[in-house]
C-alpha cells in the first residue's frame, strides 16, 4: 500500500504518520525528517537543504527525487510506504508516479488533512520536536526530555512566525495543486478533518482508506 499524507504544514501529517504506519503494516518515509537527520549530521546534503528549510521553502525536487529514490529501494519498503511530506510539487508527483512504476507499482491513495491557517499558526507557535527522534509535542517546555527517547526537546527554526507565513504560502503556490494532479491522474484522493483529537483523526484517516 502506497499512501501520500498531504496537508499544510502542522495540519498534523507526522503525528498521524506512525499510528497509521502501525495499523496498516508498512513503514513510512517522512522526507523533512531524513533533511533534519542530515542537517544534524552536517552532512553535504544537510548543508545544501538548511537554507531552504530555515527560511520555510522547498529544498529542490532533484534532491527530493534523489532520497526517495534511494529509499524506496530498500527491501524494507517492498510492501509499500506512508509518505510524510512528499510528494509537495507536481514534478515530485511526477517523479514519485515514476519511481513506483519502475518497482512495478503506483500510488493507492492521497490523504489530504485539513486545518485552517489559524489552527495551523497556533499548532506551530506551540510545538516542539524531539531532536532525537523528531517526535513532536503540542506542549512542553525545552527543559523536557522526549517521553519516547530520552532526547532534547526543541523549536524548529522554521516554526518562527515568519517562516511559518512563508511556508502557508509556499503551500498554496506550489503543494496545493498537487492534490488536483492526483484527483485528475485517477488516484483515490479524499480529504480528512484533522482538527478533533488526535485519535478522532487517526479514526478518519482510517475510514478514508476503507479501514
Ligand atoms: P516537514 O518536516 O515535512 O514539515 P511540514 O510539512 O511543514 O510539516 P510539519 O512537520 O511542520 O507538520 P505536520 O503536518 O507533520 O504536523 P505535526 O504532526 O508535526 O518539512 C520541513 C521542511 O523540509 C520543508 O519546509 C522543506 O524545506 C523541507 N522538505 C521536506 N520535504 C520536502 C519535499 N518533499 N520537497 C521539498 N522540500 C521538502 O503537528 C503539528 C503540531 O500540531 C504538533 O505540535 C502536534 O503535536 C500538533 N497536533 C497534531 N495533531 C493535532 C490535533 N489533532 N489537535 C491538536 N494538535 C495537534
Amino acid at each position: 500500500m502506497n499512501i501520500v499524507l498531504f496537508g499544510k504544514p502542522g495540519a498534523g501529517k507526522g503525528t498521524q504518520a506512525p499510528r497509521l504506519a502501525a495499523t496498516l503494516g508498512v513503514p513510512t518515509l517522512a522526507t523533512g525528517d531524513v533533511l533534519r537527520a542530515a542537517v544534524q549530521a552536517g552532512t553535504a546534503l544537510g548543508r545544501e537543504a538548511k537554507t531552504y528549510m530555515d527560511s520555510g521553502g522547498l529544498v529542490p525536487d532533484a534532491v527530493i527525487m534523489g532520497i526517495v529514490r534511494e529509499t524506496l529501494a530498500s527491501p524494507i519498503y517492498a510492501d509499500g510506504v506512508i509518505l510524510d511530506g512528499v510528494v509537495r510539487t507536481v514534478p515530485q508527483a511526477e517523479g514519485m508516479r515514476d519511481v513506483l512504476k519502475g518497482l512495478g507499482r503506483t500510488m493507492d491513495a492521497v490523504l489530504n488533512f485539513d486545518v485552517s491557517n489559524e489552527e495551523i499558526v497556533r499548532r506551530l507557535s506551540s510545538r516542539l520536536v524531539c531532536s532525537g527522534c523528531q517526535t513532536p509535542y503540542m506542549s512542553g517546555s525545552t527543559a523536557d526530555a522526549c517521553a519516547k527517547c530520552g532526547g532534547k526537546l526543541v523549536r524548529r527554526k522554521d516554526d518562527e512566525p515568519e517562516a511559518i507565513r512563508h511556508r502557508l504560502e509556499v503551500f498554496e503556490a506550489q503543494t496545493a495543486p498537487v492534490f488536483e494532479w492526483y484527483r485528475a491522474h485517477g488516484t483515490k484522493v479524499a480529504t480528512v478533518e484533522a482538527t478533533g483529537s488526535v485519535d478522532e483523526v487517526t479514526a478518519r484517516a482510517l475510514k478514508a482508506l476503507g479501514r
